[in-house]
């Protein structure tokens, strides 16, 4: 069903083409929540606008759009204020109507805007024989949630693990491993000990030039398909596969696909020739290149793409553009995303710009985040990268993060549940601890740096997958209490304000599940949970709900089963699972 701004929006559409306004020269602006309710619950700055546009008054426009409005049940009343903006005021019956279809429906009315559309996402893609850096964490729990929201909206999504898995480090790895390997330790920590093998490799490389020659050989060799070599790298592979396979499955991530790098491998050559034959790419001393040109940007007119060096190897970017290729011929997407560190926005500029040339048709976007710093600096098993120095990432074990987490969160449901039996206690854990770890990232805007601090994150007040968690279970024990074993939501009258203001959270919610998935940012779906169960807290605070009357009694029950639906819906969209007890 549509979204009640989208109602409100086509309500203000009709107004404008009856009173002349239909083809204006400028797109019909959705309406939008005011941020003070004292306004109105929604506004419309369409005819501010408009106004400008056709250099009259807005406010003489907004008058004649007000007036212009259909009869309908959605309006109680409207507004026109400041320069030009019109106010409205929702009516009582509309919202508690609205309010009982969207709690009976699974998705909360949520329309499926994807529809009929495919999404190819590239998230998580570590790198092979390391341990995954914290850029690798965020670009796991930030892609899964974008992934969720997709799914939701009805795009059809394929979600693909972009393993970093071929290149040149896997030549310096098979000297280390033939030098330094100690069996003992692989048996136990395999990325471990594949990432303090390749770290001694440069070291010792640093003194030794004989060992980069060496490794430069073994990579040929491999590359050539040597069965010793590749069986090492299988092995390699295998083993850090299987640590990540770990992680995955504690957070609740699952891939469609999962072709790396080496997958493309064989394609490169041919395509590299291609793409000079066809003029796309030029040679530049012996290196082959892809320019650009100005409408691509003054900075990327400076910085072509290199996509063979003169050695004939390929690269980073040559193995990407095989991958667009490749995803165009097998889904045909609508949209392809990826999602990485702040790092690699250069990259991905180049590459869109050189799918661009190539005469791909597909939105690209690249979801790009920032870092993640650990407020306590001496969090275990995080490590500087290849012993560089400075703020690069850190090489995190994030079974150990997340097994620190789920101990952390133990210890809150040993103390605030001790009547639960152990197995219960222990599976709450899970969920809050490793809930927590997601939701501190996901509930903080992306594009900024963000600070995992294992107080806060675990804290039940606040902010927090903890919060609301509790919050959901609160209402769980509400039902449990009312004796209902299947609650039917119906029959909602919005008597105090409170009620009305938790109708219009609820409301809300897939207008925010729509805007969190458009501008790739789940933080607009935690901050809005956020809000419901805080506006849930006020109304169970207020109101009474199981000592009412038989109609207030099932007004308000419907109201806390819309509120728990949203959080339910809201936190699996974030892959945290909501537990009816806690
Ligand atoms: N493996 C890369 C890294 O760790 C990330 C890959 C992102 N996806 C892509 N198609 N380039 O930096």
């Amino acid at each position: 069903m549509p979204t009640v701004a989208q109602q409100l929006t086509d309500l203000v559409r009709q107004a404008a083409e009856s009173a002349g306004h239909g083809d204006a020269p400028i797109p019909l602006e959705p309406c939008v929540p005011t941020n003070d309710p004292r306004h109105g619950d929604y506004q419309s700055n369409f005819a501010f606008r408009l106004g400008k546009a056709l250099r009259t008054n807005p406010r003489a426009v907004a008058q004649t759009l007000v007036s212009a409005l259909p009869p309908n049940d959605l309006v109680a009343s409207t507004e026109v204020a400041g320069p030009g903006f019109i106010n409205f005021r929702l009516s009582d019956t509309f919202l508690a109507a609205e309010l009982v279809a969207c709690a009976s429906d699974a998705r909360l009315g949520t329309p499926l805007d994807g529809a009929g559309r495919t999404l190819v996402i590239d998230y998580s893609s570590p790198n092979i024989a390391k341990r995954m850096h914290v850029g690798h964490m965020r670009s796991t729990i930030i892609g899964n949630a974008l992934d969720r929201l997709y799914r939701f909206l009805g795009w059809e999504v394929i979600a693909d693990n972009h393993l970093g898995d071929w290149g040149t480090q896997f030549g310096k790895l098979i000297v280390g491993w033939r030098n330094w390997l100690d069996e003992e330790v692989f048996e136990k920590d395999p990325i471990g000990e594949l990432q303090r093998v390749y770290i001694a490799f440069g070291q010792r490389a640093a003194e030794d030039p004989e060992l980069k020659a060496q490794a430069r050989a073994e990579t040929a060799r491999l590359q050539a398909g040597d069965p010793e070599n590749f069986a090492l790298w299988q092995r390699f592979t295998e083993e850090s596969v299987r640590e990540f396979e770990r992680v995955y499955e504690r957070l609740g991530v699952r891939f469609d696909v999962a072709l790396g790098e080496s997958f493309y491998r064989d394609g490169l050559r041919d395509l590299v020739s291609r793409l000079l034959d066809e003029g796309v790419a030029e040679r530049d001393q012996g290196a082959a290149v892809i320019r650009f040109g100005a409408e691509d940007g003054e900075d990327l007119e400076k910085a072509p793409l290199l996509i063979q060096k003169s050695d004939g190897a390929a690269l980073y970017g040559t193995t990407d553009l095989a991958t667009v290729l490749h995803r165009m011929e097998t889904w045909n997407p609508d949209r392809i995303v990826y999602v990485t560190d702040v790092r690699q926005r250069l990259h991905f500029r180049q590459l869109f710009a050189a799918s661009r040339k190539l005469g791909i048709e597909v939105e690209l976007f690249h979801v790009w985040f920032g870092m993640l710093r650990f407020a306590d600096g001496t969090v275990m098993a995080t490590r500087k990268l290849e012993g560089g120095q400075g703020s690069g990432p850190r090489s995190v074990n994030l079974v150990d993060v997340l097994n620190m987490a789920v101990a952390r969160a133990r210890e809150v449901v040993d103390a605030k549940s001790s009547e639960l039996p152990e197995k219960e206690r222990a599976e709450i854990a899970e969920a809050v601890g490793v809930g927590a770890v997601r939701y501190s990232d996901l509930s903080q805007n992306p594009q900024t740096d963000v600070l995992f601090d294992w107080d806060k994150m675990l804290a039940l007040e606040g902010n927090t997958a903890p919060y609301l968690m509790y919050g959901f279970a609160r209402v769980k024990s509400i039902f449990r209490k009312s004796g209902v074993d299947v609650f039917e939501p119906g029959e909602v009258v919005l008597g105090e304000p409170i009620e009305r203001e938790l109708a219009l959270a609820v409301l809300r919610t897939p207008e925010v599940i729509l805007a969190a998935a458009a501008t790739y940012r789940p933080n607009l779906l935690s901050d809005h949970l956020f809000q419901v169960a805080n506006t849930f807290a006020r109304f169970y605070h207020d109101c009474r709900v199981l000592h009412e009357d038989s109609g207030v009694r099932q007004s308000r029950l419907s109201l806390a089963f819309s509120a728990a639906r949203t959080l339910e819906v809201g936190l699996g969209l974030l892959g945290i699972r909501a537990l009816s007890r806690m």
